[in-house]
């Protein structure tokens, strides 16, 4: 049997439900005899089923004595019909190929053992940077039990990202902002500060050619709630979640409810929210993965607090000089320990990717 060519089919088939099985990974699965696919399976855009259970189903008494390929260890706890690994037991899968143990502690380990017991052939860690990769936000959210957070900005050649009277003009050309929106695609939620959108005013959805593809989940720090109750980012808000941090229990916040926003009260210390417990209560509310699309302060506040893994910058050959905002207010990109991940030209635009250290 060519198992590369299975377990990278197996990695392709993960590719097709990326960014949508949140907070869920999401996992590839293909099931073999005689060097035949049988079947094939990618996690549910819900995130349930998992890919073993649809590719099980659908091979039915094939998958007696077959070779099962899957990109994640398949879960050790119960759903519905089982766990996966109980499926498989049950299937008379002879032999499987997995690429990447689970880190979350109710499968970790556990299933391999299980399906070793029971005498299945177990092989792991062929091609298992890829599912790291493909489901970076995964295993980084659940090591530090915050969301996996990407901060996207476009920049001046000066490092500025926007004028300072904060006159509404793109810095980036269309070619970036469509990499924006892919970006977004691919991400579970937005986290702004209610400054940007009284300034901006972002929908903040996925867009092509003016079409909304998907109405992004919205996370917004508003300490004294005053975003304007017409904000665009209200617009379809029973296809989003919006999640507000605030420190305002009054008319204006049983509004906000009303329409169907999720209203976090927090304590104020410093004039501040402590944005370690947000980063910590939005994991618990099964947010996993966030794109900070806001300005240079809130920047500066995450890259104190250390609650940054990924900066995505696109930057335009002009110079908007020194009145205008900064990118980090009170510091520098320079300063701060990054690896280079990714460069890339949009046109006249450079795409740059970090990795925070
Ligand atoms: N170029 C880009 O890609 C890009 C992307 C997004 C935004 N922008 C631009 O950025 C500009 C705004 O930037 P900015 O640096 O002035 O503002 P900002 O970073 O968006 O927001 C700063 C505000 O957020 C609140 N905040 C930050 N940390 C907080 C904390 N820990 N607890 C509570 N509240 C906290 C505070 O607001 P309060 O105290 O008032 O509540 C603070 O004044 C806008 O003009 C927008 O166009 C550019």
């Amino acid at each position: 049997m060519n198992h590369l060519k299975f377990i990278n089919q197996a990695h392709d088939m993960a590719l097709k439900n990326l960014g949508k099985t949140f907070p869920n990974p999401t996992v590839g699965c293909i099931v073999c005899k005689n060097n035949k696919i049988i079947s094939k399976a990618v996690t549910s855009s819900t995130g349930r089923p998992h890919a073993e259970e649809i590719a099980l189903k659908k091979a039915g008494k094939k998958a007696n004595k077959a070779t099962m390929y899957v990109t994640l260890e398949p879960c050790f706890h119960s759903s519905r019909n089982g766990s996966c690994t109980d499926q498989i037991l049950r299937s008379g899968i002879k032999e499987i190929f997995i690429s990447c143990v689970d880190q979350d502690p109710r499968t970790k380990n556990k299933s391999i053992n299980k399906l070793k017991r029971n005498k299945i052939k177990v092989i792991t860690g062929i091609k298992k940077d890829q599912t790291l990769n493909i489901n970076k936000f995964f295993f980084k959210s659940i090591k530090k039990k915050k969301p996996f957070t990407k901060v996207k900005m476009a920049i001046s050649n000066d490092e500025k990202i926007a004028w300072g009277n904060y006159k509404s003009k793109w810095i980036s050309n269309s070619k970036s902002r469509q990499h924006v929106h892919n970006l977004r695609n691919l991400s579970q939620a937005i986290l702004t500060t209610s400054k940007t959108i009284i300034k901006d005013n972002p929908r903040f959805t996925v867009r092509k050619k003016n079409k909304i593809l998907k109405n992004l989940n919205v996370i917004v720090v508003d300490k004294d709630l005053k975003i304007p109750l017409n904000s665009r980012i209200l617009n379809n808000i029973h296809d989003k979640r919006v999640i507000i941090f605030t420190s305002m229990n009054n008319s204006k916040s049983l509004k906000l409810k009303q329409l169907g926003c999720e209203i976090i009260k927090m304590k104020i210390k410093n004039n501040e929210i402590n944005l370690n417990k947000v980063f910590s209560i939005l994991y618990k509310l099964k947010i996993s993965d966030l794109m900070v699309e806001a300005g240079g302060i809130f920047f500066a506040n995450l890259i104190k607090k250390k609650l940054v893994d990924e900066i995505h910058l696109y930057k335009a050959p002009i110079i908007i000089g020194e009145k205008g905002i900064p990118l980090i207010k009170g510091n520098q990109l320079n300063n701060i320990k990054k690896k280079l991940l990714e460069k890339n030209e949009f046109n006249d635009n450079l795409y740059l990717r970090y990795e925070i250290r």
